[in-house]
């Protein structure tokens, strides 16, 4: 019987889809050898893009299959390498995005962190709120929390699950009522007990959030910055370079120089700042009167400077804050606030100035491989002490 061509095989190989990126093989240039012997035996190398690839034995299995299947090939050795740093880049290139996505993040569309250089101006209140807007307006989306000091939006979205890890050592994102995927240095410690972590433990956290989180597929990935600037932005921006950066301020010009520093330091470590949101803009009385309680102005000032737009002036509203507390978001139960109205017109924003689906989420890819079920396996994660 006639060998197989090596274009045959590639053609077969072009079947083996890689289930994170969703695309075939051969097309991501990871095909690195194939050789036929004489007696029939194919070789196969495929390169990945980390060594310790968990879709390895996949790989192997599919492309066993795939050749295998072809006349006159009587066995099939499947090999495995690792991809250069410039072959990663290349690939990275082709899929149209600043960084490769890593692990669970292969899936998510868009990552968008709501910073502010200065503690208490609504990040985790927007984050929530925004988050919520967009799963409203059809979109999926998720918080996470990166405040492991004052961590904020499990409550704020009144989810109180811990969350499963799943057989495959994922943890899955428990969700709130109104569907949006969360997560948070907060189900893994004590009730309300302090988190003294620093540098590479703080690192380790938010990689493994990002990493080990089953998020699936998701539109938008709302990150709530802590406070200041520092260690975790430069964390963010090396795990995460394709993510943008929303700044919130309040309305005082004097805060302007606060606010700045999170777009200073967003500009140092190269994420791109999409907008600045003015928190506490103004408060209207139930008669009608409005008062400038923070000042007037900020915001635009600042989207000015930065030549950004000014994406939304939310207005001071008690219900906003009660239903924070509550872990009920505003613009689920009162859509027709000021408060939420405000929100929804800056996730409406938000949706015109960002991709609708990265490559890998065209309808016309291969559909995403089922989640993996939660199995026998499943259990809940330790508390961390
Ligand atoms: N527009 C608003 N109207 C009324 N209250 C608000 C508004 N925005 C936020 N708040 C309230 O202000 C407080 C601080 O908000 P939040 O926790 O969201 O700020 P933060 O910037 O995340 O704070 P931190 O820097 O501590 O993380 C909360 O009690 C919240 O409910
Ligand atoms: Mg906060």
């Amino acid at each position: 019987m006639a060998l197989p061509e090596e274009a045959q095989i590639r053609e077969a190989l072009s079947t083996v889809i890689d289930p994170e990126l969703r695309r075939n093989i051969v097309e991501l240039g990871m095909v690195r050898s194939v050789e036929v012997k004489p007696e029939g035996q194919v070789d196969v190398v495929v390169s990945l893009t980390t060594p310790g690839c968990p879709i390895r034995s996949h790989f192997e299995q599919a492309v066993a299959e795939a050749v295998g299947a072809l006349d006159g090939v009587t066995g099939v050795a499947v090999g495995f390498d690792v991809l250069t740093d410039e072959e990663k880049g290349n690939l990275q290139q082709k899929l149209g995005m600043g960084s490769l996505p890593q692990g669970a993040l292969a899936q998510v569309g868009n990552v968008i962190c709501v910073a502010s250089g200065k503690g208490g101006v609504g990040k985790s209140t927007m984050t929530a709120n925004l988050a919520a807007a967009l799963t409203g307006l059809g979109k999926s989306a998720g918080a996470l929390d990166c405040d492991v000091y004052g961590y904020s939006i499990p409550r704020m979205l009144g989810v109180d699950e811990k969350p499963l890890v799943n057989g495959e050592r994922k943890i899955l994102p428990p969700e709130s009522d109104g569907g949006v995927k969360t997560m948070s240095i907060g189900y893994f410690v004590e009730d309300n007990s302090a988190v003294v972590w620093r540098g590479p433990m703080l690192h380790k956290a938010l990689q493994q959030f990002l990493e080990d989180v089953a998020w699936g597929e998701l539109d938008y990935l709302l990150l709530d910055l802590p406070p200041g600037t520092g260690d975790i932005a430069m964390t963010l921006a090396q795990l995460l370079p394709q993510a943008r950066v929303t700044i919130v301020t309040t309305p005082q010009p004097a805060a302007q120089t606060v606010a700045r520093r999170s777009a200073d330091m967003a500009d140092k470590v190269d994420l791109e700042v999409m907008g600045v949101i003015e928190n506490m803009s103004g408060f209207t009385t139930p008669s009608g009167e409005n008062y400038s309680i923070f000042g007037e102005g900020g915001g635009e000032l600042l989207a000015e400077e930065l030549g950004v737009p000014l994406l939304g002036q939310v207005p001071l509203s008690e219900d906003l804050r009660i239903h924070a507390d509550d872990g009920t978001p505003l613009v689920e139960e009162q859509p027709d606030s000021p408060a939420s109205e405000a929100i929804i017109g800056i996730a409406r924003k938000i949706l015109a100035s960002t991709p609708q689906e990265l490559p890998m989420l065209q309808s016309d890819l291969p559909p995403a491989p089922e989640p993996p079920a939660l199995g026998e396996n499943a259990r809940e994660l330790p508390i961390i002490q």
